[in-house]
Order: C-alpha cells, then sequence, then structure tokens
C-alpha cells in the first residue's frame, strides 16, 4: 500500500471523512546526533514543545547552552533563535509526550555484520514509563526489515498497549545528506510507513509543519525496505564503478575518460570510482538486507566487499610511491568520508592513514575542516613538515586548488605527489 499526498485519487492515507488526527503539540526526540538534533530543532523553531533526550550530557549541556558547533549555518542559527530557545529542552531523561520520535544509532556488530539495536532497545525500555495511550512512536533510525514487527510491536504488547489500537506506531527513515541537512530535511519527499492510517495521518502532522517535499504513505515494512534499497542502489552502483576502475588498472587505462565516454549513452550513468565507501548509512544499511535473506543478497555483499576494499589499493599505490624514498615522512590530507564534510565515520581516508602508520610510515594529517586535523594554509604545513610524499584523500575543492598550486614546485624538490580523487579517483 503506497499513497502519495499529492495524487488526486489518493488524497493521503484517509479517507475523505475521518476526522483530523489529535495534534502533536509536545514531541520527545531520543537521540539528538546528526539526525536528531536538526528534526529538533526545526520543529521547535515551528513552535512545537520539543524535548531532545541524549545519553549523552556533554552534548545535553551543549544544545541547553547554545554552544554547540554545528556544521551547517542554517542549522547553527536556529540553535540560538527566539522560538529554539523557548520551546526546545535538552535533557538525558526522556519524559512525558505526544509522540516520540526515536533517532538513535543503529551500527553492526563485528565481524559477523550483524545489526545491533541495543540502543534502539534501550530508547524503547527508556521511554516506557511515559508512554500512555493516544502517544505516538515514529522511528526514524534506520532499521533493518522486520524490526517493527518482530522488535518493536513486541515492546509495546508487553507494555500493556495494542500498537495500532491504543497506541501509535510509525517509521519515517531520515534521508538527509551530511553537508545539506537542513535543505534536505525540508526538501526531501518523505516516506511514512504505518502500523494504520491514524498512526500514518498523525505522523505526517510532526513533518507537515516544516517539509516543502511530498509524504508518501506506505506499511512499516516497506517503509524499512526503501530506505536501505535507497542505500544499497546507491552502494552497488558505487562498487560497480569501483570494479571498472580496477579492470582499468589491470589494463592500464584511465576508466574515468571510458566512464565518461559510456555515459554518453542515453540510459547509462556509471558514477565514478574512490578510495572506498563512508559515511554512517552505505556501508551498513545493505547488510540488514543481508542479515534477513542471506541466500539472495549476493550481488549486495560483492559490491560490499568490492568497496572495503578499495582503501587497500590506494594504500598499495601511496606504499609504491613510499618504496623510493628512505624513512620517509607522508603529508595526508583529507579525513572525512567524502569532500566538503567533517564527519569521518568510517571514512577510507581514516583507514588509509592508520594501515600506513601500521607498517611504521610517518604520517601528518591534516583536514581542513576537521577541528582536531585543521590547518591555515596548505603551503605553511609543506614548509613544516617537509614531506617525501604528499597524499591527498579527499578532494576538498579547496585543498585540491591549494595542492595544485605547488605541485609542480614540489615534485621539482624531489616529493612524490599523489592526488586521489581529481581524474581518476583511484588513480592519484
Ligand atoms: N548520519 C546520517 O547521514 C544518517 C542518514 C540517514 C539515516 N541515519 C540513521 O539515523 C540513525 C541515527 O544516526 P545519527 O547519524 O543521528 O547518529 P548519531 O550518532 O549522530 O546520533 C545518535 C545519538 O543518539 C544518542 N543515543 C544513543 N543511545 C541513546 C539512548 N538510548 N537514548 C538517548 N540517546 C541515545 C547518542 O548519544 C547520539 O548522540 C541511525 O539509525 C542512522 O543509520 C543516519
Amino acid at each position: 500500500m503506497t499513497s502519495s499526498e499529492n495524487e488526486s485519487d489518493l488524497s493521503g492515507p484517509e479517507g475523505p471523512d475521518d476526522p483530523a488526527p489529535d495534534p502533536v503539540e509536545d514531541i520527545v526526540v531520543i537521540g539528538t546526533g546528526f539526525i536528531g538534533l536538526p528534526l529538533a530543532l526545526l520543529l521547535a523553531d515551528h513552535g512545537k514543545r520539543v524535548v531532545g533526550v541524549d545519553i549523552d550530557q556533554h552534548l545535553v549541556r551543549e544544545i541547553n547552552d547554545g554552544t554547540l558547533n554545528l556544521d551547517e549555518d542554517e542549522l547553527q542559527d536556529l540553535l540560538t533563535t527566539g522560538p529554539v530557545e523557548r520551546n526546545l529542552e535538552a535533557r538525558t531523561e526522556p519524559t512525558d509526550g505526544d509522540a516520540f520520535v526515536i533517532s538513535v544509532p543503529t551500527p553492526l556488530t563485528e565481524p559477523n555484520k550483524s545489526p545491533d539495536l541495543s540502543a534502539l532497545e534501550a530508547a524503547l525500555e527508556s521511554i516506557r514509563p511515559y508512554l500512555e495511550p493516544g502517544d505516538l512512536i515514529n522511528v526514524e533510525s534506520t532499521i533493518p526489515p522486520l524490526t517493527c514487527e518482530e522488535t518493536i510491536v513486541p515492546f509495546l504488547k508487553e507494555a500493556g498497549f495494542e500498537p495500532g489500537a491504543d497506541i501509535q506506531l510509525t517509521h519515517s527513515p531520515e534521508r538527509i545528506l551530511p553537508g545539506n541537512v537542513f535543505d534536505e530535511l525540508v526538501g526531501n519527499d518523505r516516506v511514512i510507513g504505518g502500523i494504520d492510517e491514524t498512526s500514518r495521518r498523525r505522523a505526517a502532522s510532526i513533518y507537515e509543519p516544516f517539509l516543502e517535499g511530498e509524504i508518501y504513505y506506505t506499511d512499516l515494512l516497506s517503509a524499512e525496505l526503501c530506505k536501505l534499497m535507497e542505500n544499497t542502489f546507491r552502494d552497488v552502483n558505487v562498487a560497480l564503478a569501483n570494479e571498472f576502475a580496477l579492470i582499468g588498472e589491470e589494463l592500464d587505462i584511465d576508466m574515468s575518460d571510458v566512464i565518461e565516454l559510456a555515459n554518453r549513452h542515453p540510459r547509462v550513468d556509471i558514477l565514478q570510482p574512490g578510495i572506498g565507501v563512508g559515511g554512517h548509512c552505505l556501508p551498513i544499511d545493505p547488510w540488514f538486507l543481508n542479515e534477513v535473506d542471506p541466500e539472495h543478497t549476493n550481488l549486495i555483499t560483492s559490491a560490499r566487499r568490492i568497496n572495503d576494499k578499495m582503501p587497500a589499493v590506494a594504500t598499495r599505490k601511496i606504499r609504491r610511491a613510499l618504496a623510493s624514498h628512505a624513512d620517509p615522512t607522508v603529508l595526508a590530507f583529507g579525513a572525512a568520508y567524502k569532500p566538503s564534510v567533517d564527519d569521518r565515520r568510517n571514512s577510507p581516508a581514516m583507514q588509509i592513514v592508520a594501515d600506513l602508520r601500521g607498517d611504521g610510515y610517518r604520517v601528518r594529517h591534516y583536514d581542513r575542516y576537521v577541528d582536531e586535523l585543521a590547518y591555515d594554509d596548505l603551503p605553511s604545513v609543506l614548509e613544516r613538515e617537509s614531506p617525501d610524499v604528499v597524499v591527498q584523500l579527499v578532494p576538498h575543492e579547496k585543498t585540491v586548488a591549494a595542492l595544485e598550486a605547488e605541485r609542480a614546485r614540489l615534485i621539482d624538490t624531489g616529493v612524490d605527489v599523489l592526488q586521489f580523487g581529481v581524474e581518476n579517483p583511484i588513480e592519484p
């Protein structure tokens, strides 16, 4: 069952005569990290009374003091607006509310790549004392298929509720992109899967005050699958590009040029290869599908493995450059998992630096976006570190430009320069 608000024959999940859902005025957001906090800020800015709950006391204090440093100007500005100061309170413990939005981490257990739902279970347990008939639970965290049916519904029944009858349950997975959170939160289309229509309509009323994208309604399992399929689609396509690049290496040809030619075909759109796939979603979410159906996820898990081995491919190339220097100093630029963000979660660049250091190489590591690794001026860093090999791991625009400007001079003085991600991303 899928319907959209804007299709004329499907005016939404409700029938024309259904009463409007009870208003959602008091919203408790459990987990005020990357996903939960921007939502909490937008809701508070639109007049909702919001309690943001996080087990991280430091974060809670910074939200309440307005001293948190957020990546994006729009979010940073929101933190200190009047409505947000009035309507948002951060706490370490939940409280009563009309709706509970859950946005806690759902990582993998290593090394077996199974979903770790302990934070979700802890979040549910923490709201148990505050749940009342008529409340809505809306899960934004990315969750494996059937989590609502097999984990959340049994939890609610055990807590004395009948989901769909006296308590509402929805899953509305988040799609926002690091670096563009505010615009995407407002502009992206939103999928809301619900246990019933009342739940779906009530969850929609959380987003409607600020949402410019469309809302599409479906059931819980379809919403769970939808999010995982989106990220798996992207991961598999990156893996295809990476595999093409590896074939190019074998045949000693720059595949970027060939990809560009192939993309002249009207129905072909090959992505760019790279040094690996990082972040919080792509390296994790495909495994959630594998967990529920190992038999039919061969392509998906192969793609994961191809992407996982790309940092080692890059490391091999760097080692080759290092072999011609005695006791070399490596100067590495870039730690984030992609350009223009400070997010280092599952970053291939971090893995490459760790592997080189593991080999015993002296690696100086900088990233203009990451506070602990930041630098003012690339030429001064070059001067200070006197590197034998300079490696650009992440093509942050300004780093690429600054390094390009120094490249000829460095090469003239015997320094090797490897810039990943400029033309052929796996070919420095
Ligand atoms: N980061 C992304 O780009 C992104 C995009 C879409 C979906 N998601 C999904 O959203 C979910 C949250 O991801 P995130 O990036 O916001 O993670 P995050 O680590 O930035 O934030 C999660 C927050 O939850 C808090 N927390 C953990 N357990 C808690 C508990 N029991 N009670 C209260 N707070 C608790 C943590 O302290 C942390 O501050 C994950 O399922 C993730 O897969 C993330």
